[in-house]
């Protein structure tokens, strides 16, 4: 069995071999010592060519156990060139889509798979609630149920049929757990969350995947109540491995362990470092190369217990024995590259994904833009109209952490919103062009090239004025056109691990043209092709038209013009809010109630759009909510039913969301909560009754002593096309007390 290798094998390592399975370096440093003399157990960031040469060297070791191999995969295989490269996690999100999320990790992992990676960093479970944090687009936004619901579609996805299926890849589910909840949005800073907070909101979708099956977690950054993540007994002892039963591995992030000593300054030395970290429950510990050194120190000084480390390495082992890396170690394999990466059901659920991201927030009319037999002139300008690099977003080869593939993805594999309108655009029809501003250049970091570590400091970004120039060649295509689509929003650079921004505002000239392009009287249609949600100005949010492109992968131009263009309904959702200033971080629906200074003197509390929302190119009504018993006994089912009917003359695929709002709680909690959702396709015309049937469980909330429970009393199903109060049908229920 499985066990019994693991403990033959175990009994054979040195402890010198122990503490190198226990490490995961970097294989683009010196990739012979890793292996020759730290017995590494994992390398990550790799190349095909860097994966042979860690197998070769690994063959020429004493125990020959095999390597596993990690990268951040997080939409589509980000760092090998060709590959399909998927929305970001958040433009995935606004489908509210779990099986076309779940078929894009499949996807991922067959390609993956055939470059000899076995572990992929992603899905990010945490909650996005300050939009000024650099790593909003990685997550799924700011509700735990749909981050849940999507999560789970990914973590199968990765993982196939099982570990054996050699097109099966390890997923992870990070950042365990309370990384995002920041202080002003500033990644890494402390945060301050209760355990009931936890285990309210945060916890939830991470006890999902642990109990599915999730083969790997990992930790964030974090500091909470004074103690980092990476030796927080409470939460991956108690929680995770205790209530949850959870039996899979756990990765520290980057150099936790080394943090702990030159960064949050918690241990004195690395010896002491690597007894917290192991004791606490880590079993692999990424790229802090002084943890060889360390724990082996740490022995020595009895610090740390031998029986430890053999609980972590057996757990590593369990996983390359599992993975039938000892009999394979899945070498990269060239012809099934060839075969699978780029391959065209990839390339075509691609563009369904992409399609099915785009949120429509307004519409006077003038979208689609088809229709009339005029020829039109169609003005597309703004900065990003033709950028590629931006398009695919963070981890995708383009940005500043992928240095090791400084020119992104093969540009002819990207169709950019101008190439997309330019090859789709009617007979007749012209496009014209103008960039109309720049965004931003960049400088060296006034505090110095590198960080106390060593690791390069990224440049800092200096916004670029507005130039008159440019926006007088905008004004004037604008101006001779029937129509002007402005492709707006943030760039890469603005994006991303340790870069969180201090303001949500468009950067550099991007406001001064959209201001030029609306005074024009041109009918102005925004294409807000943005990472996260940004703080628009008057001209956009009075533009005839707004669309939102979270950073939509290789086919997004083509998805946006078709959009524009009718030949696609527009169905994306939000997964997350927009404000309408910077001020009112954090801004997310489900806040506990009882803020009646929630308003502020000088400002709404109000978002600008609110989670759930999105457009059609039709309307839906919502009628005869019902549920089928109002008293129901705490194992009952909440059986409902509503009929949602396509009123306009475009078909729709409408998603039609059910909240719970508990009346009266023993403590503060949210008004309503999103519990599930329903997707619908719709023709012209055409009534659907949708029924929902949810445990009665899904009413819990967690009192004050942090338990989840189901508080008897009165409660309200809440059904309709968004979070806002006014877009809701509701019911009452009484939930009875235990007999
Ligand atoms: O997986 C990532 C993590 O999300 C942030 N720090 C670096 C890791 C490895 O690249």
């Amino acid at each position: 069995s499985v066990a019994e290798r693991v403990a033959d094998l175990l009994e054979r390592m040195t402890l010198p071999e122990k503490v190198g399975q226990m490490m995961q370096l970097d294989s683009r440093e010196d990739l012979d010592d890793h292996v020759l003399h730290k017995h590494v157990g994992s390398i990550l960031h790799t190349s095909p060519e860097r994966v042979v040469r860690a197998h070769e060297l690994t063959a020429r070791t004493r125990l020959r156990i095999p390597l596993l191999v990690a990268e951040d995969c997080i939409h589509g295989h980000s760092f090998h060139e060709g590959a399909t490269i998927f929305p970001t996690q958040l433009g995935m999100a606004a489908t509210w889509n779990p099986d076309l999320v779940g078929r894009v990790a499949r996807a991922t992992a067959v390609e993956v798979a055939a470059t000899g990676v076995h572990w992929t960093f992603s899905p990010v479970l945490c909650i996005a609630r300050d939009l000024r944090w650099g790593r909003v687009d990685e997550t799924f936004g700011e509700d735990p149920v749909l981050i849940g619901e999507l999560a789970s579609a990914m973590v199968r996805g990765y993982q196939g049929d099982g570990l054996g299926d050699p097109t099966a890849i390890l997923a992870t589910a990070k950042h365990f757990a309370g990384y995002s909840e920041t202080q002003g949005g500033r990644d890494a800073s402390e945060a301050d969350l209760s355990r009931r907070k936890l285990r309210s909101w945060f916890l939830p979708p991470f006890e999902r995947v642990a109990r599915e099956g999730c083969r790997t977690f990992m930790l964030g950054y974090q500091t909470t109540d004074g103690v980092p993540i990476t030796v927080n007994s409470w939460l991956l002892d108690e929680v995770l491995r205790g209530e949850w039963g959870y039996t899979g591995t756990l990765v520290t992030d980057w150099d936790n362990v080394g943090r702990m000593v030159w960064e949050q300054r918690v241990q004195p030395d690395y010896a002491h470092a690597a007894a917290a970290a192991v004791t606490a429950g880590n079993d692999m510990i990424m790229t802090t190369p002084g943890f060889f050194e360390g724990a082996l120190q740490a022995v020595e000084l009895g610090l740390l217990a031998e029986s430890d480390l053999d609980r972590a390495v057996a757990r590593i082992l369990t996983l390359k024995f599992e993975l039938g890396l000892f009999e394979d170690p899945r070498h990269p394999d060239a012809e099934r590259q060839r075969t699978v990466i780029d391959h065209p059901d990839h390339a075509a659920l691609n563009l369904e994904v992409a399609r099915r991201s785009l949120v429509l927030l307004r519409n006077d009319g003038a979208l689609p833009l088809a229709g009339g037999d005029r020829p039109r002139r169609v003005a597309v300008v703004g900065p990003l109209a033709d950028d590629a690099q931006t398009q695919l977003g963070d981890w995708a080869g383009s940005s500043g952490q992928a240095d090791w593939l400084p020119d992104g993805q093969p540009r002819e594999m990207i169709t950019t919103v101008l190439d997309g309108l330019r090859d789709l655009v009617p007979d007749g029809w012209e496009v014209v062009h103008a960039r109309g501003a720049d965004i931003l250049s960049l400088a060296p970091d006034p505090e110095g090239d590198t960080f106390p570590d060593g690791q390069p400091r990224p440049q800092v970004v200096v916004p670029c004025p507005p130039d008159e120039a440019l926006i007088a060649e905008a004004v004037a295509a604008a101006r001779d056109a029937d129509c002007v689509v402005a492709v707006v929003g943030d760039r890469i650079e603005l994006v991303g691990e340790g870069r969180s921004t201090a303001t949500l505002d468009l950067v550099g000239g991007q406001i001064a043209l959209l201001d030029a392009l609306a005074a024009t009287g041109t009918p102005l249609v925004v294409v807000l092709l943005a990472s996260k949600p940004l703080v628009l100005p008057a001209s956009a949010m009075g533009a005839a038209a707004l669309l939102w492109v979270a950073n939509p992968g290789m086919k997004g131009g083509q998805a946006v013009a078709e959009v524009l263009l009718g030949r696609v309904e527009p169905s994306g959702r939000l997964p997350i809010s927009f404000a309408r200033h910077v001020g009112q971080q954090p801004i997310y629906y489900n806040q506990v109630r009882g803020q009646h200074g929630a308003r502020y003197a000088d400002h709404t509390q109000d978002p600008a759009f609110a989670f759930g929302e999105g457009l059609s190119y039709t309307e839906v009504e919502y009628a005869d909510l019902g549920v089928e018993t109002a008293v129901l006994g705490p194992d009952d089912r909440i059986r409902a039913a509503v009929t949602v009917r396509n009123t306009g003359a475009r078909p729709v695929r409408e998603t039609v969301q059910a909240y719970i709002s508990d009346t009266v709680t023993s403590a503060s909690w949210a008004d309503k909560e999103l519990k599930a959702f329903r997707q619908v396709d719709l023709e012209p015309g055409e009534t659907a009754t949708v029924r929902l049937d949810l445990p009665v469980a899904d009413c819990a909330i967690v009192d004050a002593e942090g338990r989840r429970v189901v508080e008897p009393g009165e409660f309200a199903l809440l059904v309709g096309p968004s979070s806002r109060d006014s877009a809701l049908l509701r019911v009452g229920f009484t939930v009875k007390s235990p007999a």
